[in-house]
């Protein structure tokens, strides 16, 4: 790690990403929160910088391939300011929306929807930055456990997961000749915002959901942040390629 490095984390404006971005900061990354909505983004940078850390906001809505590569230009006129001395060591792609339906229900404008934010967003972001990546740099896919297991009316969603998953591993032999680590952290469910805040704040589903997993209940953001942390620490040099669920053991 260049001293500081940098971290991006897509998604960051709130759930995993923006305990993915405080976490990087706790360990001195310094941090570009990219989110959908500038303010959205300059609110966590701001919360991060309140808890000693160092980040700045950056406006990227991953659908649209056009603000992928502006947001990388302005980015990188703005780290050549700013922090001059550092390089982008990790990126973690973890923007992402859900789509929960039966087969008779999927409409192909929620089928593009869901591919354009959950796979094209990821391939073009990572196309995007890759040439300015340091050599060594780590990339990671947030999947989802829903790659591995079956629930009813997952089908889009889970199939989503599966391709950032494929890609991944493709890439990590591109990549790998730089030296690039990109892998996939595929969270169960997780306490956030997602599906409607369901996994949250639905104490019969919590319960339900737990009760599928070996450690008894659902996740909490920070156990998916810090093993992102983790997985893009020098203790995991050796790793690339691969899927890591991170789930509490759901449906093993
Ligand atoms: N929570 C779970 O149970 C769970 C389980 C497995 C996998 N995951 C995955 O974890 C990731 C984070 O989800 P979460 O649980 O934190 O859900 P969340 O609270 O709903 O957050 C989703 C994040 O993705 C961002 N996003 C959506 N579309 C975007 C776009 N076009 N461009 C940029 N950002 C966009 C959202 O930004 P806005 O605020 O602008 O909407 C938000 O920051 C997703 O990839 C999700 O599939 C979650």
């Amino acid at each position: 790690m260049t001293d500081p490095a940098i971290a991006l984390v897509t998604g960051a404006g709130r759930g995993l990403g923006r305990a993915t971005a405080r976490a990087l900061a706790q360990r001195g990354y310094r941090v570009v929160v990219a989110a959908r909505d500038e303010e959205v983004a300059g609110a966590v940078a701001a919360e991060i910088e309140a808890e000693g850390g160092t980040a700045r906001p950056l406006a990227l809505d991953v659908a649209d391939v056009e603000c992928i590569r502006a947001a990388r230009d302005t980015l990188l006129d703005e780290i050549t300011e700013a922090w001059p001395e550092s390089a982008i060591e990790v990126l973690v792609n973890n923007a992402g929306i859900g789509l929960f339906g039966p087969l008779a229900d999927i409409a192909p404008a929620d089928f593009d929807e869901t591919f354009a934010v959950n796979v094209r967003g990821p391939l073009f972001v990572i196309q995007a930055f890759a040439p300015h990546l340091s050599a060594g740099a780590r990339i990671v896919n947030v999947s989802s456990s829903l790659s591995r297991h079956v629930s009813p009316a997952t089908s889009v969603y889970a199939a989503s997961k599966a391709a950032i998953e494929a890609l991944g591993r493709s890439l990590a032999i591109e990549l790998g000749q730089r030296g690039i680590r990109i892998n996939s952290i595929a969270p169960g469910p997780t306490a956030t915002d997602f599906n409607g805040g369901a996994m949250r704040d639905n104490a019969e589903l919590r319960h339900g959901l737990g009760q599928q997993t070996a450690l008894g209940r659902v996740g909490e953001p920070d156990e998916i942040a810090h093993a992102v942390a983790a997985l893009v620490s020098g203790d995991m040099r050796w790793v690339t390629g691969e899927r890591i669920e991170v789930s509490g053991g759901v449906l093993l």
